[in-house]
C-alpha cells in the first residue's frame, strides 16, 4: 500500500492526531522585505529561535500514525510540542484540530500556532464536480463561488490552508490527473487558477472564512512522458513559457500565498530541488513572496532520481527555494548538519523561517491561534442546505451534451424509464477523484436522483447490469479509497440478463457507465481510453433491444468513444459532479437545466493520437484538404484522420444557436489601440439555453512558429429561444503577446486572423492586421 493511500485511509477512518512529520527551508533571498508588514513582529520571533526550533517551522507532516513513502512517522504530538512541527495537513474535524492547536500554543516553548492544510480540490464536505468538469462550465463566477464555499466549510471545520488551485495543464488523458485539472489551455486554465485563488483567498486573510491557496505542481506536471504519473518532463522553454507556465504565474498574479513544487524533473532537475524554477522564475520574474511547500516526500524523492543522499538532497531543495517539507523529514533530520558544514546558510533558513511565520500572521494566528475552531460553525456551515443546493446547479452546468440524435433529451417524466449501469447506483463514487472531506455514503447517486426528480410522473426500474469490468484485479485497483462498487455474486450473464428484462419493461433507457472515480486521479494512468470492455458489451446488448438508449457517461478523463458515439443516440457527459449528482443529472436528462457545458480537453478518437491538442502548430506539411482525408509525405496517420473525436470548446445545448455577422471595428490595430469584435448569436432552437461564445486568433507570420488558433476570449451568455443577442470582444495589443526565442514576451506585427463560434472549430473569419 503506497503512502498516499495510507494517508487517505487515516483520514477516512478519522486519523487521530498522530502522525508523521517533515520540513525544510529556502534558501538567500532577502525576507525582512519593507513590503513585508508582519516583517517586525517575525524577525522577533525568529531571535527567539532555537536552530531546532527555525527547522521545525519548516516541517509539514501528514495526518495519521503511518508510514509514508521512504519517511517513517513519529508522534506527532509530542514533536508539536517540541516545536518540530510548522503545520500538519489532512487531519479532519474542527475538535481534533483544536486539540493539536492547543499543543502548538500551550505546549510548546515560542507557542508558535500551526497551519492545518488539506486537499480541498473541488469543495469540502459539499462537493463539487472534478475540477475537469468544474473547468467545462466556463463560468468563472461560479468556479470563484464554489472556492469560496469550500474555503467556508474547510475553515469552519478548523482548515486554514488548502493545496489548490492544482493549474497542470494537460494534453494526455492517459495521465489521470487530468481530472484534477482545467484542461488542455493556458488561456482558460490562468482565468480558472485566477478565480479559485480568489474563491478561497478572498479579500481579507484575516476573516475566519478564507484560507490560504496552494498553486500546485509547480511546474509541468501535467505533461509526463507517456502519461505516467510521476514520469519526466522534458520540454522546450518556448512550450513551457507560452504553453504550460501561464496558470501558474496567472495564480501568483491573483495573490496566492504558497506554491507546491511538483514531482517531476525540469530542466533534468526535479522541480524540487530546482532553484531556477523555485527562484529564478516564481520569486525573481514573477514577484512571488509566499512560500514553497514540497509535495508528498517530494525532497525524499531527489534521492530515487539520483541527485544524492538525503542530507544532499535536503540542503538541494532548500537552496533551490523550497521553503518547507511535506511528509519526508528531510529537513528535519538533515538540515541542522548541512547548517553545520556549511552546505546551508543560516541566513537561508531563516529566510524560509520568515515566509513561514509571515503566512501564519497573514492568516491572523497569531492574534487569535484558535479564530478556525470555533465548534459551533460546523453544524450551521458545513454541508449545509444552501452549499447542497448550489453543488445540485454547478453539477448541472458542468455536464457536457456529446450527442443527442432526433432529439432523443430532453426526457420526458413519464412512461417507465430502465436505469442500468454499474455507476447507476452507487453513491460513494458520485464526488470523484481527490474528495477527501465528501461525506462520501451521503453523495446522491443516480438511481435516487432520478426517482426524486421525476417522483410519481414515471416508474423508474433499476438493474446493474454489469460489474465495472470483467477483470477482478483491475476492478479492485480502480475502485480504492472506499469508493467499492462491490462485486456483484452473479455471473455476468445472470446480470446482463435481468439488464435486459428491465430493458425490455422500460420506454427508454439510461445506460449509466463508464470510468469509477478512482479510475482518473492521483496514480490512476492508463494506456486505454476505452470504456472498460464488459460494460461495452452491455451497451451493445441494449442497442440491440432496439430502444432508445441515452448514455450517462461518468469519467474522469477524455475517452476515445468512437463506437459509442457511433451507434447510441444521445451522450451525456457528466464526469463525477460532486455531493448532489444524482439530482444534477436528472436535472440535465429532464430538461430542468439545459445543458451548456464545453470540453476544456480534447477528446481523441484512439489513444494513439495522444497527445492531442487544438493550439497545435501547422507543420510544414499540412494536410492539404479539409475533409482531413490522407495524404501521402504530408503530416498525418494511415489509420485515423488527425481531428479528434470531439474537439476543444465542444458541448451541445437541447437548442441550437446561430453565428452571423462576424465585424471588426477596424481592420488594424496599433500600437495601444483596440478592435472591437462582434458577432450575433441566436438561439435558433426551442429551448432557452446558454452558450459560450468562442473567440481565437490565429498569428500568421511569426519569428517564430505560432499555433494554428488560440483561444482569446469567451463569453458565456443566456438566450432565450429565438432571440439574437451581438456579443462584443474588444482586442488589443496584449491579446497578440507571446513568448518568442528570447523569451521575451512580444506581439509582432503583422497579419491575424479572428474566428469565431461555437467551438474551437469555429468558421466565422475575419483579419486584422497589426501594425507597429
Ligand atoms: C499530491 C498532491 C497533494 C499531496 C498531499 C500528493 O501525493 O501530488 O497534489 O496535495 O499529496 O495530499
Amino acid at each position: 500500500m503506497n503512502t498516499l493511500i495510507k494517508t487517505k485511509i487515516a483520514l477516512l477512518a478519522g486519523a487521530s492526531l498522530f502522525m508523521v512529520a517533515c520540513n525544510t527551508t529556502h534558501n538567500n533571498a532577502a525576507t525582512t522585505t519593507s513590503s513585508n508588514p508582519y516583517a517586525k513582529q517575525v524577525d522577533s520571533i525568529l531571535n527567539l529561535m532555537t536552530l531546532e526550533e527555525k527547522i521545525g517551522q519548516l516541517n509539514l507532516p501528514s495526518s495519521g500514525d503511518i508510514t509514508t513513502g521512504q519517511a517513517k512517522s513519529s508522534n506527532i504530538a509530542e514533536k508539536i510540542a517540541e516545536g518540530k512541527v510548522g503545520g500538519l495537513f489532512n487531519i479532519k474535524t474542527v475538535k481534533k484540530i483544536r486539540d493539536v492547536q492547543r499543543v502548538a500554543v500551550e505546549e510548546s516553548r515560542l507557542k508558535i500556532p500551526l497551519l492545518f492544510g488539506m486537499d480541498v480540490i473541488h469543495g469540502y464536505e459539499s462537493t463539487f464536480p472534478i475540477p475537469l468538469g468544474l473547468s467545462s462550465s466556463w463560468d468563472m463566477e461560479m468556479i470563484q463561488k464554489t472556492a469560496q464555499i469550500a474555503a467556508q466549510e474547510a475553515s469552519a471545520d478548523g482548515i486554514n490552508w488548502t493545496f489548490s488551485p492544482m493549474v497542470d495543464i494537460s494534453r494526455d488523458p492517459r495521465w489521470g490527473r487530468v481530472s484534477e485539472g482545467s484542461g488542455e489551455d493556458p488561456y482558460l486554465g490562468s482565468l480558472i487558477a485566477a478565480a479559485m485563488v480568489k474563491g478561497y483567498q478572498g479579500d481579507d486573510l484575516t476573516a475566519n472564512n478564507t484560507i490560504l491557496a496552494c498553486v500546485k505542481h509547480m511546474a509541468l506536471y501535467g505533461a509526463p512522458e507517456a502519461g505516467r504519473d510521476y514520469n519526466t518532463v522534458d520540454m522546450s522553454d518556448i512550450r513551457m513559457y507560452n504553453e504550460y507556465l501561464p496558470p501558474y504565474k496567472a495564480a501568483v498574479d491573483a495573490g496566492v500565498r504558497s506554491v507546491m513544487a511538483a514531482f517531476n524533473e525540469i530542466h533534468g532537475v526535479p522541480s524540487t530541488g530546482n532553484k531556477w524554477l523555485l527562484t529564478e522564475l516564481l520569486r525573481d520574474d514573477w514577484g512571488f513572496d509566499g512560500f514553497v511547500v514540497t509535495d508528498y516526500t517530494g525532497i525524499n524523492e531527489m534521492v530515487d532520481h539520483g541527485m544524492g543522499d538525503l542530507q544532499q538532497v535536503s540542503a538541494l531543495a532548500l537552496n533551490a527555494g523550497v521553503d518547507m517539507d511535506m511528509v519526508g523529514e528531510g529537513f528535519l533530520t538533515t538540515l541542522a548538519k548541512s547548517i553545520e558544514e556549511g552546505k546551508v546558510t543560516m541566513e537561508a533558513l531563516d529566510t524560509a523561517v520568515r515566509r513561514l511565520l509571515t503566512a501564519k500572521y497573514e492568516l491572523g494566528l497569531f492574534d487569535d491561534p484558535y479564530k478556525y475552531c470555533d465548534l459551533e460553525r460546523p453544524a450551521k456551515e458545513v454541508f449545509s442546505d444552501e452549499h447542497r443546493a448550489y453543488a445540485r446547479k454547478v453539477g448541472a452546468e458542468s455536464m457536457v451534451l456529446l450527442k443527442n440524435d432526433n432529439n432523443l433529451l430532453p426526457l420526458k417524466k413519464e412512461g417507465t424509464i430502465g436505469l442500468i449501469g454499474p455507476l447507476a447506483n452507487t453513491a460513494v463514487n458520485m464526488a470523484g477523484t481527490w474528495s477527501v472531506a465528501t461525506k462520501q455514503d451521503k453523495s446522491n447517486p443516480l438511481l435516487d436522483g432520478l426517482k426524486t426528480v421525476v417522483g410519481d410522473k414515471a416508474k423508474v426500474l433499476y438493474a446493474k447490469g454489469s460489474n465495472v469490468d470483467y477483470d477482478l484485479e483491475f476492478e479492485q485497483r480502480i475502485t480504492m479509497f472506499g469508493k467499492a462498487i462491490p462485486r456483484d455474486g452473479r455471473t455476468d450473464k445472470q446480470l446482463l440478463n435481468e439488464a435486459l428484462q428491465v430493458a425490455a419493461k422500460s420506454d427508454v433507457i439510461v445506460a449509466a457507465l463508464g470510468e469509477p472515480a478512482e479510475l482518473s486521479g492521483e496514480s490512476s494512468s492508463v494506456t486505454s481510453l476505452q470504456i472498460p470492455q464488459v460494460q461495452k458489451d452491455l451497451l451493445n446488448a441494449l442497442l440491440k433491444t432496439g430502444k432508445p438508449v441515452v448514455l450517462v457517461l461518468f469519467t474522469g478523463r477524455p475517452l476515445a468513444i468512437v463506437e459509442e458515439n457511433e451507434n447510441v443516440p444521445a451522450i451525456l457527459n457528466v464526469w463525477f459532479p460532486g455531493s448532489e449528482a444524482g439530482l444534477a443529472i436528472s436535472d440535465v436528462l429532464f430538461g430542468d437545466v439545459n445543458p451548456s457545458g464545453k470540453l476544456t480537453a480534447t477528446w481523441p478518437m484512439n489513444v494513439g493520437q495522444v497527445p492531442i491538442f487544438y493550439n497545435h502548430k501547422n507543420t510544414g506539411r499540412p494536410l492539404g484538404n479539409k475533409e482531413g482525408k490522407f495524404e501521402k509525405f504530408r503530416s498525418n496517420y494511415l489509420d485515423v484522420r488527425n481531428e479528434p473525436l470531439y474537439p476543444f470548446g465542444y458541448g451541445l445545448s437541447y437548442s441550437t444557436f446561430e453565428y452571423s455577422n462576424l465585424k471588426l471595428s477596424s481592420n488594424t490595430l496599433s500600437e495601444n489601440g483596440s478592435i472591437e469584435v462582434t458577432v450575433d448569436v441566436t438561439n435558433s432552437g426551442d429551448y432557452d439555453g446558454k452558450e459560450v461564445v468562442q473567440l481565437y486568433i490565429r498569428d500568421l507570420v511569426g519569428t517564430v512558429t505560432r499555433p494554428v488558433r488560440e483561444l482569446k476570449n469567451f463569453n458565456k451568455i443566456a438566450l432565450t429561444k429565438g432571440e439574437t443577442k451581438t456579443v462584443l470582444f474588444t482586442i488589443s495589443e496584449e491579446d497578440l503577446k507571446f513568448y518568442n526565442s528570447e523569451l521575451n514576451f512580444v506581439a509582432e506585427p503583422g497579419e491575424f486572423e479572428v474566428y469565431v463560434g461555437t467551438d474551437s472549430n469555429a468558421s466565422l473569419m475575419a483579419s486584422f492586421e497589426l501594425i507597429k
